[in-house]
């Protein structure tokens, strides 16, 4: 476990900047934590707020739509009114993920007050999984999983919603989410999930630092796991896809080798293809806290989400967790000399090349989606296809498939752990080129003629999309900073 504690990080950040302005960043003291009485159980965050106004109502403000133009790549909750449709961002995703949900509508993250109203109008081919999918949206649901066993997992989405009392149905994380009611510490309230997930690797509760909890908490739900089905396709638990790795390096590898472990964990039908896949959602706690530099350098998930903000006399940790851009940077002033706009563009200049990198290697696996869909054509005709070559690019068109859908889902466009990134998209592309080479091999070899460029026919994917006939948006379409894609 990491014993660096938050004094010895900014005498750290001092050497290496050799700037003085750092010492700028010393701890302000912080509000007494007053003795009040917050009874077992109580989920209601008002009630919580008569002990702590000044985080109550900071946490209330992630209801609020965020100021436009501060940031390139995150503008889900932009207050200019446009919904940022991951596969307008990016088209490959609506031919990737066509056959389920995610392929339906996908959108960029909302301020935490909006979880489970964003939920409920959703295409809802994205609740169908079942209660299972409350899980990283209700303070409920620890109560729930523990009441309901089995059945809280596939009973339908709604049903277990309804078990919800009424002025908490739509109530997204909540103060006994992350804290302890009785002195405020950080807390992990979802055992069942984290708690079994941590035990798998082997961690040592009794280790974790405070340092730790302010990224735990936040790992309870930004991390990626796995609903595995039973014969008929109903979810029987969740999990997170941990096992073999360790503490501090949660990699890809491991986590596609146990995706790929169980035919169970196949949640969908991908239906270019016509292959059963897994997934993998939001992995910001893995990403981050595999070797990156700032994990390495004890940042947490909070240092940077939640910094520490003037109130009066005291200092609060920001409860408006949001984008450290819309908050003009201040997170990254507390420990760097730099002044706001040459951290921003440090900002930019890695997310430009992830996404760079993402259409690279999306694009590229798409391709291959498609060759096998010619594949599968031409076989239902009666040709007879190479077995080895038809395996071997099977085997590394999902390695591709997983490694883009990571990178992709990861919310930060790389910055949490910028070479990790670009290492996962350069070896994606590399099992993509491969995959096809492989397959145009199969294709030839049965005396199948491939065209130079394959189609995708994009549009087919990307427009009128599910039961509201979603629309592609030209305008939100993220397009290569270098120009390097269209050249492909
Ligand atoms: C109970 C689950 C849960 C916990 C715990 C949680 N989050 Fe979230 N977070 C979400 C969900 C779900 C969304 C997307 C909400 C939406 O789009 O409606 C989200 C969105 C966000 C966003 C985007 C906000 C915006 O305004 O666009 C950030 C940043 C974020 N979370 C960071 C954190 C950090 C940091 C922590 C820990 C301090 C944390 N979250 C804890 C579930 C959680
Ligand atoms: C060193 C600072 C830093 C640390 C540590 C950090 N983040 Fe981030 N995070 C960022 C930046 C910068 C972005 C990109 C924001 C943007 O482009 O507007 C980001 C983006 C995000 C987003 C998407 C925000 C949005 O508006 O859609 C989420 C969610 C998120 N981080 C969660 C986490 C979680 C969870 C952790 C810990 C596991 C974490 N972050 C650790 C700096 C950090
Ligand atoms: C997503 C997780 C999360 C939620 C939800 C949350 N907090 Fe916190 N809270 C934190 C973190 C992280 C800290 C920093 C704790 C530390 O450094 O030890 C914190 C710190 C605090 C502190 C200590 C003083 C400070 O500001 O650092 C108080 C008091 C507090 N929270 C109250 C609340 C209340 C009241 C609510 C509900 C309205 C709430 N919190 C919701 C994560 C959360
Ligand atoms: C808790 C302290 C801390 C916070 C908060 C923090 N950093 Fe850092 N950052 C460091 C340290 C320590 C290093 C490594 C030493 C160095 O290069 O100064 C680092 C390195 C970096 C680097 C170079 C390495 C890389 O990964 O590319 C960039 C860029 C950077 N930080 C940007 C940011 C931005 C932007 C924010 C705010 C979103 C931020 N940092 C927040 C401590 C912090």
């Amino acid at each position: 476990m990491k014993t660096i504690k938050p004094f010895m990080l900014l005498v750290a950040v001092a050497a290496v900047s050799a700037l003085p302005a750092i010492w700028g960043c010393a701890p302000k003291k912080a509000e007494p934590v007053r003795a009040v009485q917050i009874a077992d159980g109580d989920i209601e965050p008002a009630n919580w707020g008569k002990a702590f106004p000044t985080q109550f109502e900071m946490w209330k403000k992630t209801e609020q739509p965020e100021t436009p133009g501060k940031s390139r790549y995150k503008k889900g909750f932009d207050a200019d009114k446009i919904t940022y449709d991951k596969l307008s961002e990016y088209p490959y995703m609506a031919l990737l993920f066509n056959g389920w949900g995610f392929g339906i509508e996908y959108n960029e993250p909302k301020g935490h007050a909006n979880m489970v109203r964003d939920q409920l109008e959703v295409d809802s081919s994205r609740i169908k999984a079942g209660g299972v999918c409350l899980t990283c949206k209700t303070p409920y649901a620890p109560k729930l999983e523990k009441e309901m066993g089995a059945a809280y997992y596939k009973t339908p989405f709604k049903e277990v919603l309804a078990k919800i009392p009424e002025n908490h149905k739509t109530l997204g994380v909540a103060c006994i989410d992350c804290h302890n009611n009785q002195d405020l510490s950080l807390k992990i309230s979802r055992e069942f999930t984290l708690g079994a997930a941590l035990k798998d690797m082997g961690v040592d509760r009794a280790k974790l630092s405070r340092q730790d909890m302010r990224s735990l908490v936040c790992a309870q739900c930004h991390v990626t796991y796995n609903i595995p089905k039973d014969q008929d396709m109903k979810s029987v638990g969740v999990f997170f896809p941990w096992q073999g790795s360790k503490w501090g390096t949660i990699s890809i590898e491991n986590i596609i080798k146990k995706i790929r472990s169980d035919p169970a964990y196949g949640e969908w039908k991908q239906s270019v293809t016509g292959f059963k896949l897994g997934f993998i959602r939001h992995p910001e706690f893995e990403l981050f806290s595999n070797n990156s530099v700032h994990w390495k350098a004890a940042a947490s998930c909070a240092d940077c989400h939640m910094p520490y903000t003037r109130v009066g006399a005291f200092k609060a940790s920001d409860h408006r967790v949001m984008s450290p851009l819309k908050g003009d940077m201040k997170a990254c002033t507390q420990c760097h000399p730099e002044k706001a706009e040459w951290l921003r563009e440090q900002v930019t200049a890695i997310q430009d090349r992830t996404a760079s990198l993402m259409l690279r290697s999306g694009y590229a696996t798409a391709t291959v989606a498609k060759l096998f869909e010619t594949v599968h054509a031409q076989q239902a005709q009666g040709k007879t296809i190479d077995k080895a070559l038809y395996d071997r690019a099977k085997d590394f068109y999902e390695e591709a498939f997983y490694r883009c859908v990571f990178i992709g889902a990861e919310n930060s466009v790389g910055f949490h752990n910028p070479t990790e990134a670009m290492r996962v998209l350069g070896d994606a592309i590399a099992f993509a080129a491969k995959s096809e080479a492989l397959l145009r091999q199969a294709l030839a070899k049965a005396g199948v003629d491939v065209p130079l460029t394959v189609n995708l026919e994009l549009n087919k994917y990307v427009d009128q999309r599910g039961e509201k006939k979603i629309k592609f948006d030209p305008k939100i379409e993220i397009k290569d900073p270098y120009g390097v894609q269209v050249r492909f």
